[in-house]
């Protein structure tokens, strides 16, 4: 008998004979994290029973209560005072008890014409629509920040490197704006993605769709979504939209990860290409000349478990047959942990890299070593028509010389030049000037100042 009343209190109790376990309650809960969907399915609940009443399945003055109903009880978690319980389950079901609690018979309506796999999934969606457009807006002023180091910046020349190795002179602001463009990529993957978010599931009910007269289209125009889904079955049972989010989040952690690997080398004493601030490091507890980069190697350490959170949900919807499963209540931990791991990494990254103080001075010097001009001699002989791999040849022989001797292409001098090849002639010592190889680069995309400012140019335009 005792064990009866209790079970009466789960929407479901009409069929069971028993109480659910304690420990099973403990388990299947998700109330402890997806309590913080409750705007979203307060939301989606309005909307659906403005639905329910337009389409005459409902009375309007039910409607009217339940959207009165629900309004009371989002200002009440919102203030903190409404008490989620984990024998509820999940942030549905204690909102909706909490609603029928509150206004009866008519609270008992709300839930005609759905389920919580249609519910879920609207939640989902909502929430990362919101997080998809937050986060765009936040990769943005990114990006802006980069553009006005890279203007800041003009004209400073840094060794490129292929291999970790000195390659050849670039201008920092190239470096800069490649950065730039990765996370303009990255922004519009999230824009594209928030295409396939941003469909309203509702109305697909359990897996079936209904029998009542609903109007999905009104509920997907109330909610502002873009469209409606098109197949019930498919509508509670993926997540591809959630991936492509975590996707999205992976890559984009994944460049901010390679910026911050690259600060952390360029602030070490070995490099000094860059000071970061005071306020953004850290110091140790020994080693009183310490400075650490510890934000730069969070940013790089956060990296694994967005990944992480990305095969988490891929592992998770691997088997599953359709339509919803619980497994599906999975879902929830790792999307909100790449959303906020990614809104804190973003909020910070662009306060750091503005106070970053690049060593123009120290960048340049490495710039000029190590025969990084090599390339410019081998391009010199080819236009005076020489074929590039016998350019390339020669300029080889010129740099083995020049280890051998204890000299470099700038001290080499002209008699020595010419015995690798009569087309050297003296303007070769301006050609191998860091700033001269720079500026000598044509091609669409290349280095020289007249392509980085281009670079900014169409940036600025795609993104404002
Ligand atoms: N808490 C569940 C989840 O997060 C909601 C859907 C539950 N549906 C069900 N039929 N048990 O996925």
């Amino acid at each position: 008998m005792k064990n009866n009343k209790k079970a009466a209190k789960k929407p479901w109790g009409g069929r069971f004979k028993e109480k659910t376990a304690d420990s099973v309650e403990k388990y299947t809960e998700s109330i402890s994290f997806d309590q913080r969907l409750w705007k979203y399915d307060i939301e989606g609940s309005t909307a659906h029973a403005k639905m329910l009443a337009k389409q005459g399945i409902i009375s309007k003055s039910d409607a009217e209560k339940i959207i009165k109903g629900l309004r009371e009880i989002g200002s009440e978690i919102d203030s903190g005072k409404f008490r989620f319980s984990e024998e509820l389950e999940d942030v549905h079901m204690n909102i909706e008890a909490a609603l029928i609690k509150r206004i009866g018979t008519a609270g008992a309506k709300l839930h005609t014409a759905r389920s919580r796999n249609d519910q879920v999934a609207l939640d989902i969606r909502l929430y990362l629509r919101a997080e998809t457009e937050r986060i765009g807006g936040l990769i943005k002023s990114l990006g802006l920040v980069l553009m006005d180091i890279a203007e800041k910046y003009e004209g400073a020349i840094m060794p490129g490197y292929t291999h970790m190795q000195r390659a050849q002179p670039v201008l920092l602001s190239h470096h800069i704006m490649a950065y730039a463009q990765m996370f303009e990529r990255d922004r519009q993957r999230f824009a594209d993605a928030l295409k396939r978010i941003n469909m309203l599931p509702l109305g697909s009910c359990a897996l079936a769709g209904t029998s009542l007269p609903i109007d999905r289209a009104y509920v997907a125009e109330l909610l502002g979504f873009d469209d409606v889904t098109e197949n019930s079955i498919d509508s509670v049972s993926d997540r591809d939209f959630a991936l492509e989010f975590l996707s999205a989040a992976s890559i984009l952690m994944m460049h901010i990860s390679r910026m911050a690997e690259e600060l952390i080398l360029w602030s070490s004493e070995e490099f000094l290409f860059a000071v970061l601030p005071d306020a953004f490091t850290t110091g140790s507890s020994i080693m009183p000349q310490k400075k650490n980069p510890d934000v730069c190697e969070l940013m790089r350490g956060k990296t694994g478990r967005v990944y992480g959170n990305l095969i988490s949900l891929l592992t998770t919807m691997k088997g599953l047959p359709l339509a919803y499963n619980r497994d599906m209540q999975e879902d929830k931990e790792p999307i909100f942990d790449t959303a906020d791991t990614l809104r804190e990494t973003l909020k910070i990254l662009p306060e750091m890299l503005s106070r970053i103080e690049f060593r123009t001075d120290v960048m340049s010097v490495s710039a000029g070593a190590a025969f990084s001009t090599a390339t410019d001699i081998a391009e010199y002989l080819v236009q005076k028509g020489v074929a590039f791999r016998t350019a390339h040849e020669i300029t080889g022989k010129i740099v083995r010389h020049c280890i051998d001797k204890g000299c470099t292409l700038e001290t080499m001098p002209m008699a020595s030049y010419k015995t690798f090849s009569k087309y050297i002639d003296k303007d070769i010592y301006e050609r191998i000037k860091p700033e001269v190889s720079v500026s000598a680069k044509v091609s669409y995309g290349s280095s020289s100042s007249a392509s980085v400012k281009e670079q900014i140019r169409n940036l600025r335009k795609k993104i404002i």
